[in-house]
């Protein structure tokens, strides 16, 4: 079976190609490579021993997306990541936002509905939850007005597959929710290639680690938590690319309860940053150079994943602990310093 996965270059992308063809299928990549470089495919046929088909291509090109399903028209499903993700870069530039997040996730499900193909998973987050007003968070909880556009461009996103499932005689499609991916494949093949100063805890962590960057400033160590530092729920990228198998298989199997479903895709346990750093530490035996800065503004105090829905309906759970990710997120800094 052909599985078609956009952004199939990037962080989660390429993890969930390599545990796609671990499982049997076939892998089609389209990527534009704005934000990986074509030696991920490297990374790739090293942990598989097969060379994905990748097809460059920039999905704000309506007429090559069309193009490219007209020769594709075997494909049974897509996991469709591909989007810009920096949320700062979302506030000084919303319209890049939209027309890369929501521009492209219209022509590929217009694409879906010409060609028949049914099964589709959308790289959702836990953002559309905001502050949550309740601690695990669970999917009914409810969407918050979003903190930047690059949130929006999740709800909305959403918003579209869903109402686009109402109508649709044959669109299946399942939203996750990805709280706070980390981590790197075990093999060091494969890992987060941050472009420029690291936007997310964990490669800051890492590259400070390596002599890349001086120092972490930990933003805020007086929120209402254990330690006084921000809570999140980190989720092994591994674990994390496992979940779009089993979500994709549901669909192809027809065992959906509905035609849009969403799920929270995390471990159920939060970290504060400085457990966080701890276990950096420990695995790293590597002591970090951080220290304490004001907090900033729009920063959640804490969210982790409710879990029961994905466990009982998907069978899926996140098998790594933050020691093995932060391990892997290491390995494969040093490999990458090499
Ligand atoms: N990493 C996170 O913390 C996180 C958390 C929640 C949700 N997500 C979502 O998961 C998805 C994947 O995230 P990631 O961390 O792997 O990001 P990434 O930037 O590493 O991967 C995205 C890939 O999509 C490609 N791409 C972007 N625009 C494209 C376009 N117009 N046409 C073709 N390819 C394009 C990029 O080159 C890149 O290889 C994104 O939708 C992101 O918003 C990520």
């Amino acid at each position: 079976m052909k599985i078609l996965v956009t952004g199939g270059l990037g962080f989660i992308g390429s993890h969930t190609v390599v545990e796609l063809q671990q499982k049997g299928y076939e892998v089609v990549i389209i990527d534009n490579l704005s934000n990986s470089t074509i030696t991920v495919l490297d990374g790739i046929e090293k942990i598989s021993g097969t060379r994905p088909y990748f097809e460059r291509l920039d999905l704000r090109d309506k007429s090559a997306v069309f193009s490219f399903f007209e020769v594709n028209k075997d494909i049974s499903g897509v996991i469709h990541f591909a989007a810009s993700k920096a949320v700062g870069e979302s506030v000084e530039n919303p319209l890049l936002y939209y027309e890369n997040n929501i521009a492209t996730l219209v022509y590929v499900l217009q694409a879906l509905e010409k060609y028949q193909i049914p099964n589709f998973i959308f790289s959702s987050s836990c953002t559309v939850y905001g502050q949550a007003d309740e601690l695990p968070i669970t999917e009914n909880a409810p969407v918050k007005i979003a903190e930047s556009p690059y949130g929006n461009t999740k709800q909305i996103g959403e918003e579209i597959i869903q109402d686009t499932c109402k109508i649709s005689q044959q669109l299946k499609a399942i939203a996750l929710r990805y709280f706070n991916p980390i981590g790197a494949h075990p093999s060091a093949e494969l890992g987060e290639l941050p472009i420029g100063v690291p936007q997310n805890l964990v490669p800051y962590i890492t590259q400070t680690g390596i002599g890349i960057r001086k120092q972490l400033s930990v933003f805020g160590n007086d929120y209402p938590t254990v330690d006084g530092t921000c809570v999140r729920d980190y989720i092994h990228v591994v674990d994390l690319a496992k979940a779009h198998v089993v979500s994709i298989e549901r669909l192809i199997n027809n065992s959906n309860t509905d035609n849009y479903e969403t799920f929270n895709i995390g471990t159920g346990k939060g970290s504060t940053v400085l457990e966080v750093i701890q276990s950096f530490e420990r695995v790293s035996q590597t002591s970090l150079n951080y220290s304490f800065a004001p907090r900033r503004t729009g920063d959640i105090i804490s969210a982790y994943a409710d879990t029961t829905k994905v466990t009982s309906e998907l069978g899926w759970e996140a098998k790594s602990t933050l020691d093995d990710a932060m391990r892997s997120a290491w390995d494969w800094e040093v490999k990458i310093k090499k």
